[in-house]
């Protein structure tokens, strides 16, 4: 079959993450692979509503598609927050149904509302109310988990998965393990409940009809390759942060685009650097979601060490990315900026 017309924008993402998917990420992100569909980190719904809107939801143009996640259990607050995304241009809302930390479950959402899959058929219901209205309606989906603390009946799951889809919902991305809401810090629970893959891969068998996108552990293009046989798409998190050159493989493997070298995307990443640069932004806040670019590559740690320690002194510039590049042995600066 035509890779072009099998793969599509559900095909491969970059999952939110807390702290490091910010507009500086996903703007790098984007330049490594064009069809990544790249999400925001968790912003919660009264957030959204009453905070900083520039500061929270802020975007570059070059991010699309780039889908906002929200986290709350309230649908009034949820569907006003995800019409106000959609304002922002967000070309999807998610609902976070997965996250443990202590201080979501104390706020009654995240992973904690597997166990209420009413109440999140209430809020996406609600939310795809909120964006149906105008001319450019955005889809709601969900990223949950399998279920929480000992839960391992399927059906329990696939009751969650119906409920939800019976509110409008037709795209789940599914981090293929449960969250244990006691014990185990956040950190924890990315690593030690068990991964269950075919739990995924069974949903979307038994219901074609929904996309269903598989995260959890996914580390390479061959992982890529597996996955894809049995869901509609994969969702990377701390192997495309930490080696994001893989997701550029990526792209080049799905989708036949020209493979470039890592010091030609890195220096394509220059001019909006600078542009913030001028804004006021301090390198650092950029250059941190580089460090991984030359993971595994001569050079790599020194790329990563001069960066580290250079990029938070005052003043610090293009110049110092420069200079990590040299280490690698790539070739120094070009003529043309
Ligand atoms: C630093 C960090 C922050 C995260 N923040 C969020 C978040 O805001 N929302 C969310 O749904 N998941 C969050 N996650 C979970 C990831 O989206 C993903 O589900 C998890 O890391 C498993 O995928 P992976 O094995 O590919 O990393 C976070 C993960 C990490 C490592």
């Amino acid at each position: 079959m035509d890779k072009q017309l099998k793969y599509n924008e559900n095909t491969l993402s970059v999952a939110p993450m807390m702290d490091w998917t910010d507009s500086h990420c996903r703007v790098f992100h984007r330049l490594l692979s064009r069809h990544a569909r790249l999400y925001t980190e968790m912003v919660h719904a009264q957030a959204v509503i009453h905070g900083d809107r520039d500061r929270l939801l802020g975007f570059d143009g070059s991010e699309h598609p780039v889908a906002l996640q929200l986290g709350g259990s309230e649908p009034a607050l949820l569907a006003q927050a995800a019409r106000i995304g959609q304002e922002w241009g967000y070309d999807e809302i998610n609902l976070n149904v997965g996250c443990p930390s202590d201080r979501v479950q104390a706020g009654r959402f995240g992973a904690c509302l597997m166990k209420e899959p009413a109440l999140v058929a209430d809020n996406v219901a609600a939310m795809i109310a909120a964006v149906a209205g105008s001319g450019r309606p955005v889809p709601v989906t969900i990223k949950c988990r399998l279920g929480v603390d000992e839960e391992n009946d399927y059906e329990r799951f696939r009751a969650f998965v119906d409920t939800v889809a019976a509110a409008g919902c037709r795209t789940f991305f599914v981090h293929a393990r449960n969250a244990w809401l006691q014990g185990l810090s956040p950190k924890e629970n990315r690593e030690v409940p068990p991964l269950r893959y075919d739990w995924a891969y069974r949903l979307k068998r038994e219901c074609p009809q929904l996309t269903v996108a598989i995260n959890g552990g996914i580390a390479t293009l061959a992982d890529v390759h597996v996955h894809l046989q049995h869901t509609d798409g994969v969702m990377l998190g701390r192997a495309a942060y930490h080696d994001p050159y893989l997701l550029h493989q990526l792209e080049h493997a799905l989708w036949d685009t020209a493979l470039r070298s890592r010091s030609e995307l890195l220096r394509s990443f220059r001019p909006y650097a600078e542009n913030r640069l001028a804004a006021g932004v301090a390198l650092k806040h950029i250059t941190k979601h580089v460090l991984g670019l030359f993971h595994g590559q001569p050079g790599g740690r020194m790329f990563r060490q001069i960066l580290s320690e250079g990029a938070h002194k005052p003043g610090a510039d293009w110049a110092l990315v420069e200079q990590a590049l040299a280490a690698t042995g790539s070739q120094s600066r070009p003529a043309a900026a």
